[in-house]
């Protein structure tokens, strides 16, 4: 991990809670994902507006560092993209509603295909050469077409002059678990799908499964591309692949600043439910950022911590709707503007997503996509705060 990141920033007339994004961060992560990888490619997952971090400051970062394409979840994300300017390809990456359609042609994104309803309403959207990836569902269950219809759908594609087969792709579910078997089950069955292509004069265009888990532990998996999300923001896929995220630096920070502070006596209780007791003196500040911006209410219960200046200083209280609360200790010099982090660095202490997330029982995915839109996010380039959102 490296030190702290050089920005911090809460302008005059902006709320005291905000999140800095470092997209140097991002420019090396996707440096060290291509160089895992090659030959080949790296698309970034930029859907949910960059898993938090802002969907076009993210884009374009990675595009700098030479990713090939990008992935969304929605024809209007992809609208986003086209809106600021970037003309990378973009695939969308489940089918869309058909009402969207007409939108996703004018967009010239790559659609995902994995039926014959959804091929035709392409074509009824106006497409004149649009070009299409084959999704095939190898064992995850969520979206895809069996593999067993591959060929018939890529024939049926192959059949419309509106459509061109660009690329024939897969989802792993348990990649970021190496031991599991089921990675090597699913590659199986989509091998041999690519073979039944193969066999029927169907070339596949570009074959891709991997998401950031499936790049970095299953090199059979990497074939043309990768579509890499939480590794491109230096957030680990699991606690299985840890070990191969280490070169990764995190994106994201949450700051604040302390807005109260005060003394409170042993015996007190404190926030909704009075559900901590102090059993000291001591000094408790209050930040002024809560669920409502994304900091679970369960951070309290799970024992979470923020840090104060460079000190860890433990929740106390529930957390509330935008503010919380936290013990700094008696006799603690601390003062309104003091700056918190909440995730992030500051000093040799560093808060990770992946923390929240081992407490809450969930993932570092959730935790950085829920800061919600309230927080300002501020971008940094070359260490220069660039853009705001
Ligand atoms: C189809 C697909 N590919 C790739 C990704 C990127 O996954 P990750 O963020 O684990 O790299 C996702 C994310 O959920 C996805 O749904």
């Amino acid at each position: 991990m490296r030190p702290d990141i050089a920005v911090t920033w809460s302008p005059a007339g902006e709320r005291w809670a905000w999140a800095e994004v470092d997209l140097d961060a991002v420019v090396h992560n996707v440096a060290v994902l291509r160089a895992a990888v090659s030959p080949a490619a790296v698309w970034a997952v930029v859907k949910a507006d960059g898993y938090g971090h802002g969907a076009v400051e993210v884009a374009r970062a990675a595009l700098d560092a030479g990713a090939g394409g990008l992935c969304v979840a929605l024809v209007q994300e992809a609208a986003r993209l086209r809106a600021a300017g970037i003309d990378a390809p973009i695939l969308v990456l489940s089918e869309q509603p058909p009402d969207q359609l007409a939108d996703a042609v004018r967009l010239g994104v790559v659609s995902t295909v994995c039926s014959t309803a959804q091929l035709d309403a392409l074509e009824a959207a106006g497409a004149a050469t649009h070009r299409v990836h084959l999704k095939v569902d190898t064992g995850m269950h969520r979206v895809g077409c069996p593999p067993e219809q591959a060929v018939a759908l890529a024939q049926s594609i192959e059949r419309r002059p509106a459509l061109v087969l660009d690329g024939v792709f897969t989802h792993l579910a348990v990649a970021d678990e190496p031991a599991d078997p089921f990675t090597a089950r699913q590659l199986a069955r989509f091998d041999t799908v690519l073979s039944e292509l193969a066999a029927a004069g169907i070339d596949p265009g570009r074959r891709h499964a991997a998401n950031s888990a499936g790049a970095l532990a299953h090199p059979r998996a990497r074939l043309d591309l990768v579509r890499v999300g939480i590794a491109a923001y230096g957030v680990e896929p699991g606690r299985g692949v840890e070990h191969l995220c280490r070169e990764l630096r995190p994106a994201m920070s949450l700051r604040a600043r302390v807005s109260h502070v005060k003394p409170v006596a042993a015996g007190e209780r404190i926030s909704y439910g009075l559900r901590h007791a102090f059993a000291h003196d001591t000094v408790v500040a209050t930040v002024p950022i809560g669920y409502a911006d994304g900091v679970p209410r369960r951070l309290f219960e799970t024992h979470g911590e923020v840090l104060v200046g460079s000190r860890r200083c433990p929740i106390v209280g529930v957390v509330t709707m935008d503010q919380l609360m936290v013990d700094v200790g008696h006799g603690a010099d601390v003062r309104v503007g003091d700056r918190v982090t909440l995730l992030g660095a500051d000093g040799d202490e560093r808060i990770r997503p992946e923390d929240w997330a081992e407490r809450l029982g969930t993932i570092g995915y959730e935790v950085v996509c829920g800061i919600s839109a309230r927080v300002a996010r501020h971008h940094s380039r070359r260490g220069v705060v660039d853009s705001r959102s």
